[in-house]
């Protein structure tokens, strides 16, 4: 659909809402089934045009390939909703999406609004949860887009065509657009490019910040990598990682927060949550022992690497790196743990003796603080031997250095 090929928003707009006809529809069924066959593109769109003219064709045979990339996020409501490439790129997960309305609303606040819609997963999200929902967006695509899907979900939801700046600097009573619960989720990507300054977001920081000062029952859906300087007094910063990968980071208004920094690791499917309600500081540095643990990402950017620290009686490999170790393998959601059976100064050649010696051909590689490439160094290591190890490649007392570990 429209994203690969940069058309207006009115011509966009106008190939969704043919989609939404039942002839649309019958055009995006053709068209899940020419890729579930795995038709090539070429044979497809002639097909899909011949069958369904060329307004429907090539938007069908884009929409089913969106919705293919969202089918392991969304699950089946992939194949009733309407996405465009940009919008899927900035959709979040609907299981978190559902997550955060719950907590948002659990003052038993009626009212919510999604301030920057795009294809509407916040909106939906907290139409589920049941609050009253207004969703604005300036971009009519996103507008479009969040009707659909709301509509095809059976969910209410108003949508307006606003701008969030002003939205928000008109913010008074607790409230933003007439709601007592808002979820803000700035644009951070332009033109397929990450904005790293949170001043260039759209709306930008200073819209953050006025949110977080204005509405107590909010959250602001922020970059990973967000400096936890700018994190204002009083307001909740969350890390979420789903499978040992960052997904989200969250600013929780003043009305919510609960803490200082929380981190929510989801691992096959179960939700954990670590918080501290000051900061922990750093953890105390002393030689590798037996176990060497992995503190999973939200762990550390939450910078909560201490807290974990101290329930594992763990102590850094060194002081700038996030690798914890102890005596014991550590039965934990916040940590991945590797005996450690050799400890040796960064050497290839001797890793590679080694490894001859140990039987070892394969292994996987971890680094934390190194400049080596994990996957040059794999092809490195390959050997004949059927042993498997994991080789993490650090710095322990700022000296380069391999622990090398049960695979
Ligand atoms: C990151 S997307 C939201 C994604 C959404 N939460 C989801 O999970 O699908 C940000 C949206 O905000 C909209 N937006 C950005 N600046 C805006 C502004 N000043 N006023 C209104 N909408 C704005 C963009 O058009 C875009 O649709």
């Amino acid at each position: 659909m429209p994203s690969e090929v940069e058309q207006p928003a009115e011509e966009t707009v106008r190939q969704l809402r043919l989609l939404a006809t039942p002839t649309g529809a019958a055009a995006l069924t053709r068209a899940a089934g020419l890729l579930a066959d795995r038709t090539d593109v070429v044979t497809a769109l002639s097909r899909l045009r011949a069958e369904f003219g060329a307004d429907l064709g090539g938007p069908a045979w884009g929409v089913a390939r969106q919705r293919e990339r969202a089918r392991p996020v969304f699950g089946a409501d992939a194949d009733r909703l309407l996405f465009t490439g940009d919008t899927l790129e900035q959709a979040g997960r609907p299981g978190l999406a559902d997550r955060r309305a719950a907590r948002l609303l659990a003052g038993g606040v009626g009212t919510a609004v999604d301030l920057g819609c795009a294809s509407g997963t916040d909106a939906l999200a907290l139409a589920r949860a049941g609050a009253s929902v207004v969703a604005v967006d300036r971009d009519p695509v996103a507008r479009e887009l969040t009707a659909h899907n709301a509509a095809a979900l059976g969910l209410p939801v108003d949508v307006r065509d606003a701008d969030v700046v002003d939205l928000v600097a008109a913010a008074a009573d607790g409230q933003v657009a007439g709601c007592g619960a808002a979820v803000l989720d700035p644009a951070r990507r332009a033109h397929g490019r990450r904005i790293t300054d949170p001043d260039g977001w759209s709306p930008p920081w200073s819209t953050v910040t006025a949110l977080l000062d204005a509405v107590p029952r909010c959250v602001v859906k922020v970059a990973p990598g967000l400096d936890h300087d700018r994190v204002p007094g009083g307001v909740e910063a969350e890390w979420v990682s789903v499978g040992g990968s960052i997904v989200e980071a969250l600013l929780w208004g003043r009305g919510v927060s609960a803490t200082w920094r929380r981190a929510t690791v989801v691992r096959s499917g179960t939700v954990h949550e670590l918080t501290a309600d000051t900061d922990p500081g750093r953890a105390p540095v002393a030689a590798p022992r037996g176990w060497l643990h992995e503190p999973d990402p939200a762990v550390i950017r939450s910078g909560l690497v201490a807290t974990v620290a101290q329930q594992l009686g763990a102590t850094l490999v060194d002081e700038q790196i996030a690798y914890l170790t102890s005596d014991a393998p550590a039965d934990s959601p916040w940590v991945s743990s590797y005996r450690v059976t050799d400890v040796l100064p960064f050497s290839v050649k001797r890793l590679r003796a080694l490894l001859r010696e140990r039987g070892i051909g394969r292994v996987v590689v971890k680094k934390r603080g190194s400049a080596v490439e994990p996957e040059a160094l794999v092809k490195q290591l390959r050997g004949k031997g059927e042993g498997r190890a994991v080789v993490v490649v650090t710095r322990v007392a700022d000296v380069p250095t391999v622990l090398l570990c049960e695979g």
